[in-house]
């Protein structure tokens, strides 16, 4: 192996676990029963109407979901995020939610949810459910009140109002994240009301103590239900300054260029602002009494902004979305992630995808590279304080799938066929042939291109060099080193440019980003637990192959 870059070894000299200093998650969480149980769990996400359809009719449900819980029990996950399945006439494929007590039919009934449960449970795996209290469904029997009985509606309040501008037109001008403006006129009363979604999802009014009665309430229906936490929906935006001043336009727009989308927009008064933050104090008394975990989506570029969610008495962590919009640039990946943990130490749940962006495989360049950069940079977040979480089908290498102009589904993709989220949503392929082992039915209920035998479960399964074999030894290295693994980050300083090396406790992960090889001085005394490609272990240097990551142990 050519050696292109060396670094002098991390300073280990003479320094026990217990007194190395180190950036943020406490020296004294030096024994893993120290900390939460979700610091050491690996996630994943459930994309419910895409994940397996058990009765039939083209949509992934809960039955599915509970017959093929084994395959996540099998690839040693812990914990289980759903996306929402509640009543929902589904504009925005469930992010619209009539009723946040019960289960939408075509998803099942709340007791195929108590059975899918309990199945988790038996598992050991625990589960998360999706909250969405920035908004509800214009069909909520709330807004409907709202709007038919106007101010008469004890429920006028629960939504976001405001009187027309001077001129009679909208209050002011604030845009909506999928297109136009964030205020639909309500022509009953006159009013307008405000959405950051779409006009079927009029924002909750969260200055209204009602409204924070109710999703406690909420919280404890299905903590009662045996749930292990909440992953909150656009968990930065609940308030907004209740004067409704023109929002600035952002920086980066040319000057006397007219905001026209969501972006052009410096989000000073209806995102991230201060007040947000205590609404998930009151949630945090009602999760720490059960154990359970909040972790939101905060989706702010600065860790700097997410810290004041995450630290001390707020959400347990966030989702990072510090990589989704970047192109692969591996020293940018490396800067990025170690400026994300030593500003906000153990606050992040790590993300490579979601529902929401394309898949990342397919954004680290496609095919094997694009794979081996996605499971290198695994195993840098499998040891990072926090929690990762795999959006289905990762574990597959999935790239996106593809899906025909004529058949797009997503309210995003209607207006602008680019940032679409249909190609990351399409069907898990469980095995080869129509349907792909997800429906019985003739179509799925997004239509798409079959996927390959190879990029089933099925034939991953059965062969030992597949992506999901590699994956899973991943996940079992990192769950065999867990109890050595702890207490904050120590950066390995002098590692090479595109390269993540750290210690943790007794445990590091070494990991090259980059497509060339690298060499690196790491010290006597390491042993290999695992590695994801060609590695040498040479005294005290160790070589790592282009897009590698490794675990070590002293
Ligand atoms: C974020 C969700 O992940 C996305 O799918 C949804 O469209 C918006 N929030 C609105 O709820």
């Amino acid at each position: 192996m050519t050696e292109t870059s060396k670094a002098d070894p991390p300073a280990r000299g003479g320094m026990g676990p217990t007194e190395r200093s180190d950036v943020g998650g406490g020296s004294d969480a030096r024994a893993t029963d120290a900390r939460p149980w979700w610091q050491d769990a690996i996630g994943y996400e459930v994309y419910l109407r895409s994940f397996a359809d058990g009765d039939g009719d083209g949509v992934g449900d809960f039955l599915g979901l509970t017959e093929r819980l084994g395959h996540l029990a099998d690839l040693g996950i812990d914990l289980v995020w759903v996306t929402p399945f509640y009543p929902s006439p589904q504009a925005d494929f469930g992010y619209d939610v009539a009723d946040y007590r019960d289960v939408d039919p075509v998803y099942g009934t709340l007791a195929d949810f108590d059975r899918f449960l309990a199945k988790a449970k038996a598992l050991g795996l625990r589960v998360l459910v999706d909250i969405v209290p920035n908004h509800s469904s214009s069909l909520h029997p709330w807004f409907r009140s709202a709007v038919m009985e106007g101010h008469e509606s004890p429920y006028r309040d629960y939504y976001v109002w405001s009187d027309p501008a001077p001129d009679g037109g909208r209050p002011n001008n604030w845009l909506s994240m999928f297109g136009g403006p964030a205020w639909t006129l309500d022509e009953r009363s006159g009013q307008y009301y405000m959405h950051l979604f779409l006009p079927e999802q009029p924002d909750l009014n969260w200055a209204n103590d009602a409204v924070r009665d109710e999703f406690l309430d909420i919280l404890r229906f299905w903590l009662d239900r045996g749930v292990d936490g909440f992953r909150i929906d656009v968990a930065h935006s609940l308030m907004e300054d209740q004067t409704f001043p023109d929002d600035p336009p952002s920086p980066d727009l040319p000057d006397g260029q007219q905001p026209e989308t969501f972006g052009d927009l410096d989000h000073v008064y209806d995102l991230d602002r201060e007040e947000t933050v205590d609404i998930f104090r009151d949630w945090r008394v009602v999760a720490d009494a059960r154990d359970a975990v909040l972790i939101g989506e905060v989706y702010l570029d600065e860790p700097e902004r997410v810290a004041k969610y995450v630290e001390g008495d707020a959400l347990h962590e966030s989702f990072y979305f510090g990589l989704n919009a970047l192109d692969w640039d591996p020293a940018e990946f490396a800067r990025r992630i170690r400026h994300a943990n030593d500003t906000a130490p153990g606050g992040w749940s790590w993300v490579q995808g979601s529902h929401d962006e394309h898949r990342a495989v397919t954004r680290y360049g496609g095919g094997t590279v694009g794979r081996e950069r996605s499971l290198a940079l695994w195993s840098a977040m499998f040891g990072l304080p926090g929690t990762p979480f795999l959006y289905q089908g990762d574990e597959l290498g999935l790239e996106d799938g593809i899906v025909a102009p004529e058949d797009i589904q997503d309210p995003v993709g209607f207006v602008s066929p680019e940032d679409g989220r249909d190609p990351c949503r399409t069907p898990i392929p469980w095995a080869p042939g129509p349907g792909n082992g997800f429906t019985t039915a003739d179509e799925p209920w997004l239509r798409c291109e079959q996927r390959p035998a190879g990029d089933t479960v099925q034939v991953q399964r059965a062969s030992d060099g597949s992506f999901l074999n590699a994956m899973r030894s991943l996940i079992a290295a990192r769950r065999s080193t867990a109890d050595r693994r702890f207490g904050g980050v120590e950066w390995w300083d002098e590692a090479p440019e595109g390269t993540l090396a750290f210690t943790r406790g007794s445990i590091a992960h070494v990991v090259n980003l980059t497509d060339e090889p690298v060499a690196l001085a790491c010290g006597d005394g390491w042993e290999l637990v695992h590695a994801t490609g060609t590695v040498e272990l040479d005294g005290a240097v160790i070589s790592l192959a282009p897009r590698t990551g490794t675990i070590l142990a002293t």
